[in-house]
């Protein structure tokens, strides 16, 4: 009898097609896109031209999105005329899902044809030069799951998706930060608050001790979080370009005497401030993509 390894990644190559063909006998849609929304950043899918919302309790195999401010299904549809698939509400691994179960939407959007994914988050800026409402892409991370052994592309690998070993050094497509930091923040109106660094995720969900933030710090994050990695990851192991960023929701607070702390609400404020010149980036970059090959 075959061993019964609960902790392995349940999702084969077979039951993630099993999901895409559902999608794709539902949807006329054949997203070249796929995007994440971060927290309080799910409007741009509502904006979406020839929309087909499903939501995620309806999709065959699929975990539901339990947090606040994040809706649960995924929104085809048209992005300035690019076909896109948005996550409306991602799930997190301090929900009980592992990781390989947060990141499978990322090979359902591969499946469906996307050939990059583009990813968001809320994230607490650690570099004290940040600001609450601060935009950082992301150049690179540091996966402090992985350090405790947790990846989701643990388990056995099929090579269908990717190779065993894959290189992840240049994870964030260095064309499209070009792209970002030229052109789409110029015409988005976000260059003066626009900023690129190393995030670094947590599992969560309680937010971090000052001792363990000056760690990140000596390490070279900029940005805390508690997502994107392992979509990341999956995404590059499966050859999808990646671009990422995270909108700082709150400065990080380095100091035990301090009456300030993280708050949720105030992570869906910040981001409600800045939810129309996100979706005109998201939007601006989603069209540079579509206007090539
Ligand atoms: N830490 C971790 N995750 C977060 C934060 C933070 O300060 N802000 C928004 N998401």
């Amino acid at each position: 009898m075959a061993l019964i390894r609960p902790s392995t990644n349940v999702f084969t190559y077979e039951l993630v097609q099993e999901i895409a063909n559902f999608l794709i006998e539902r949807v006329p849609v054949k997203p070249k896109v796929g995007i994440i929304c971060g927290s309080g950043m799910g409007g741009l899918a509502d904006n979406l031209d020839k929309k087909t919302s499903i939501p995620y309790g309806s999709i065959p195999h699929f975990p539901v999105s339990t947090v606040p401010g994040h809706a649960g299904r995924l929104v085809f549809g048209y992005l300035r005329g690019v076909p896109v698939v948005c996550m409306q509400g991602r799930f997190h691994y301090y929900e009980g899902y592992p990781l390989w179960m947060c990141s499978m939407p990322v090979r359902v959007m591969k499946l469906l044809g996307a050939t990059h994914l583009l990813a968001t988050n809320a994230a607490g800026g650690l570099n004290q030069d940040f600001n609450a409402g601060d935009i950082m892409i992301m150049k690179d991370h540091v996966n402090m799951m992985g350090f405790s052994g947790n990846n989701p592309l643990q388990g056995s690998n099929d090579e269908r998706f990717g190779p065993r070993f894959p290189a992840i050094s240049r994870a964030y497509n260095s064309e499209l930060r070009k792209y970002a930091k030229e052109v789409a923040a110029v015409k988005a109106g976000i260059s003066s608050y626009l900023r690129e660094g190393v995030y670094c995720i947590v599992g969560g969900p309680n937010y971090e001790t000052p001792a363990e933030l000056r760690l990140f710090r000596m390490l070279g994050v900029d940005a805390v979080g508690m997502s994107t990695v392992h979509e990341v990851i999956t995404a590059v192991h499966c050859g999808m370009k990646v671009f990422a960023f995270s909108l700082i929701t709150n400065k990080c607070i380095l100091d035990c005497e301090s009456e300030e702390e993280a708050n949720h609400a105030e992570v869906v404020e910040v981001a409600a401030t800045r939810e129309k010149v996100v979706q005109e980036f998201i939007s601006l970059m989603v069209e540079h993509i579509g206007s090539k090959e």
